[in-house]
């Protein structure tokens, strides 16, 4: 019934009346049984049917009445009531089919560790603010229940107090834990996809991911993103999110084992901050850890590369290379690339002012691509110019001269306006920290949304509050710290 009924809600019927049929109907006989019968043919194929009475309708006062109906009858297609009873059915029958094999493989509780998991969560009474790591907790100590998500809660509480900004989550079996850091580019990104410098620094928020054993099959839970899926053995058959991860397993021989790639991002999805390249990272150390691979950063590195060329097609390496070492860089892509540690003598306070709109890297740094291939000499001036800037903003970095750099970072946002990266949305919180005291602010990372970063002379907390009350999320954080630091 959870496939018949929604489709019953959705276009307008009574789907009480219709649950009440059926489970009249399956017990019938006297004794309560199945609706569906799944069997052999003489081919070997699975074939299954389902006997269900459904009476449902597809004119009639709620279809009219409610837009909402109108529009989802429009969407199914469907033309006659029995066609409609039909889809349920076929509904009904493949959520059956799910059901039962989630039961004869891991167990539905398993299966929906996520779900479960959230539900414990929010029965615990966990506050919004610290939902998120709560849950992950809660799922990295395995004991799913209600006690222990208040103990989580109670200690979440007691620590709020000494934690300024949000850090890393603790586990207490950390090592069993792969990690990749967050980043912001200071400057220079797009720039570097075409050979120039670019300067960037890890951020105390990372992804953490572990293996667990499990019976059987691939699977990839991500709690907070409330994501659980099982990888498709073969290539061929895999979805596109599921490539990334699926491409390290095939490369490193791990295709065909099973396991759970359980997955704790503190990165925020598609805010600028580096979060693909911090996954492949944090899943090939976890791969590492669990199965005893002897990878060197350099491997952990080129693996995370080969995961990012089929997350955003054509990454100029400096996303995962941040992400491995966790260590402020100057980066330009070549054979081999040069990797250079930025010296930051003294800790340098930003703000990431985050706009909530996803932006997709892949799309964004197509678009460059295909401007540059309509005019190459104009935009390979920009890259020009933009090279120029990040070149004295290394100097203005070791002279911890933050005016220079402040100065500089405006000027590399309008040049990264005129690629065409920005959105009113980014402008408006770039705006927003310059007129609160930032020495200068500029879109991070692959822009088309995501996040800005405001270069701050000492105090950050007039730039931050003034983008909240803006209505965004911010975060403080010290370029240049042990992002490593327990
Ligand atoms: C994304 O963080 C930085 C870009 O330059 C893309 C890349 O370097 O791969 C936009």
């Amino acid at each position: 019934m959870n496939g018949v009924d929604p489709i019953a809600i959705a276009t307008g019927n009574d789907w009480r009346a219709i649950e009440a049929g059926a489970h009249a109907y399956a017990a019938r006989g006297g004794r309560y049984t199945s609706l569906t019968a799944w069997s052999a043919d003489e081919h070997g194929n699975l074939r299954g049917s389902i006997e269900i009475p459904i009476k449902v309708g597809v004119v009639g006062a709620q279809q009219a009445s409610n837009p909402t109906v109108a529009l989802n009858m429009k969407l199914l297609g469907t033309e006659s009531a029995t066609e409609l009873a039909e889809v349920m059915a076929a509904a009904g029958l493949a959520q059956n089919f799910a059901a039962i094999r989630a039961l004869a493989t891991e167990g539905i509780q398993k299966g929906h560790m996520t779900l479960h998991a959230r539900s414990v969560v929010t029965a615990a009474g966990a506050p919004d603010t610290i939902f998120d790591e709560v849950l992950d907790r809660l799922v990295q100590s395995g004991e799913i229940k209600v006690w222990k998500a208040r103990e989580i809660v109670s200690e979440l509480a007691a620590q709020a107090a000494e934690r300024p900004i949000r850090v890393p989550a603790r586990a207490a079996d950390v090592e069993s834990m792969g990690v990749g850091y967050g980043k912001v580019v200071i400057l220079g990104e797009h720039a570097v996809v075409y050979g120039r410098h670019a300067i960037a620094a890890p951020v105390p928020l990372a992804i953490r991911a572990r293996i667990e054993r499990c019976e059987e099959g691939i699977h990839i839970m991500i709690p907070r993103w409330g994501v659980e899926y099982e990888l498709a053995r073969n290539p061929a058959d895999r979805r596109s999110f599921e490539r990334a991860a699926g491409a390290i397993l095939d490369e490193v021989g791990l295709s065909g084992r099973s396991m759970r790639i359980e997955v704790f991002p503190e990165v925020p999805r598609g805010m600028g901050l580096g979060g693909s390249a911090a996954m492949a990272v944090a899943i090939v150390r976890a791969l590492d850890v669990h199965f005893r691979l002897g990878l060197d950063d350099a491997e952990v590195n080129r693996l995370a590369f080969e995961s990012e060329r089929l997350a955003h097609g054509n990454p100029s390496g400096l996303d995962n290379t941040i992400a491995c070492y966790g260590k402020p860089l100057v980066y330009r892509t070549g054979k081999p690339p040069l990797v250079e540690l930025l010296n930051i003598e003294q800790p340098i306070p930003i703000v990431i002012g985050m706009t909530g709109a996803e932006g997709l890297t892949a799309s964004t740094v197509a678009r460059v691509g295909e401007a540059w291939k309509q005019d190459p000499k104009l935009y390979e001036r920009i890259f020009d110019q933009i090279d120029g800037l990040v070149l004295r903003g290394v100097q203005a970095v070791q002279d911890n001269d933050l005016v220079t750099l402040g100065e500089l970072m405006n000027i590399c946002h309008g040049m990264l306006n005129a690629l065409q990266v920005s959105t009113p949305e980014l402008e408006r919180l770039v705006a927003i920290a310059r007129s609160s005291g930032a020495l200068g602010a500029k879109l991070t990372g692959g822009g088309g949304g995501g996040s800005i970063i405001a270069l701050c002379d000492g105090d950050t907390q007039p730039v931050a509050e003034a983008i909240r009350a803006a209505g965004y999320e911010a975060v403080t954080v010290m370029l240049g710290e042990d992002v490593h630091a327990e």
